[in-house]
């Protein structure tokens, strides 16, 4: 049993007393004791050696004391496995040198056997599980397979990932190919989290937004919706669609047990868009946390009653910046822990 299940109860919407709070990229870069280690070891070497995944893991818990931890990993682990090279360039991101461009690319793309391939993250997560000792959950994740189609095919990070879309709008059989591969890849991979010891899964769609809604149905959410059914009875599955709150309503429909919400979709309009039932997990700007500690506190209690205190995980709304001064994360964290409903 996990002795802090605030996080857990919030998935099965039980009432708590206050929301519990995480933060999306917590484990990281904006961590003075996360960069000793980035200075000794490069990307890949930290996410496949188990003792510095799962220490970065419990880095920011034992700092701030969230209640929740997520795994200290990569989305774009997938793509390595599945035989497509990916290097992760000081100061420039992701980039993958050998791109998918055409159906013949495909060719080298395989579903790999998981254990095999990404055993090591198997073993961080057994690390990481004994280091945290079943005070809180871990959170297990994975991208979309759009989002991770986007690496594939753009070869790094961009604006407007270009030349993924132009790859799904003229060659779509070769790129439903692509995701299906992706998928298949996806499930097997968090089925083995789950056997390893993770309490949750998130599902992140960084670039779902990209998308017209009726290109996401096609290109995003059907291959979301699959991971969400192989998964859902086994463990609680989370929702995060950055800029896809057109989607709000079908996700709330998928088995998926809590939704991700961006800083750009109020509470009111997430609660209405996915149909007031399904715990919602948002929103903070992440670049309000530059804001003094004093006017973060002010505006978590008021996010936190503007989506109500059940049903509810308190986030940011993407990933954590890596400017943020330490103290104002900490108000971040401070601010739930003292919420009082009135
Ligand atoms: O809380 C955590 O930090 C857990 C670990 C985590 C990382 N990446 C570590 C990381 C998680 C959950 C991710 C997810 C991820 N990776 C996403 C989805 C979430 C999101 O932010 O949209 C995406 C799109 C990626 C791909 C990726 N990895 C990019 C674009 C970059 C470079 C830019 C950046 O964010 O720094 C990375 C590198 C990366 N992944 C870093 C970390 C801590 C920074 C580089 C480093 O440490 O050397």
């Amino acid at each position: 049993m996990i002795k802090n299940d605030l996080f857990l109860r919030a998935l099965k919407g039980e009432t708590v007393d206050r929301p519990p709070v995480w933060m999306m990229r917590q484990a990281g870069r904006y961590l003075p004791e996360f960069q000793e280690i980035k200075i000794k070891y490069d990307f890949f070497t930290r996410c496949q050696t188990p003792e510095l995944a799962s220490e970065i893991t419990v880095q920011p818990i034992r700092r701030y004391g969230m209640d929740a931890a997520i795994l200290f990993s990569d989305i774009l682990v997938i793509p390595q496995a599945m035989n497509i090279d990916v290097e992760m360039k000081p100061n420039f991101g992701p980039y993958l040198p050998n791109p998918i461009r055409t159906a013949k690319d495909l060719d080298r793309v395989i579903v790999p056997d998981v254990q095999d391939t990404l055993g090591y993250v198997m073993d961080a997560i057994h690390m990481t599980k004994e280091k945290l000792k079943d005070e809180i959950p871990l959170i297990g994740f994975a991208g979309s397979p759009w989002t991770i189609l986007c690496y594939c095919v753009q070869g790094q990070g961009s604006k407007n990932f270009d030349l993924a879309k132009a790859f799904c709008f003229t060659q779509p059989k070769a790129a439903h190919e692509l995701l299906q591969k992706i998928t298949d890849t996806t499930i097997a991979y968090l089925k083995a989290k789950v056997k390893a010891g993770v309490n949750a899964v998130q599902v992140f769609d960084s670039w779902g937004g990209m998308l017209s809604p009726t290109d996401y149905q096609e290109f995003s959410f059907q291959y979301i919706q699959q991971i969400v059914d192989a998964l859902k009875e086994e463990i609680p599955v989370i929702v995060f669609g950055k800029g896809c709150w057109f989607a709000l309503g079908e996700m709330a429909k998928s088995g998926a047990a809590a939704l991700g919400v961006d800083w750009t979709c109020s509470a009111r309009n997430a609660r209405y868009l996915s149909g007031g039932k399904i715990t919602l997990q948002g929103n903070f700007d992440p670049s309000r946390l530059l804001s003094p500690p004093s006017e973060i506190k002010k505006m978590v209690h008021q996010m936190i009653n503007e989506f109500g205190k059940d049903q509810y995980i308190v986030n940011l709304g993407h990933g954590i910046l890596p400017n943020i001064p330490l103290e104002n994360a900490g108000a971040f964290v401070e601010a739930v822990k003292e919420y009082k409903q009135y």
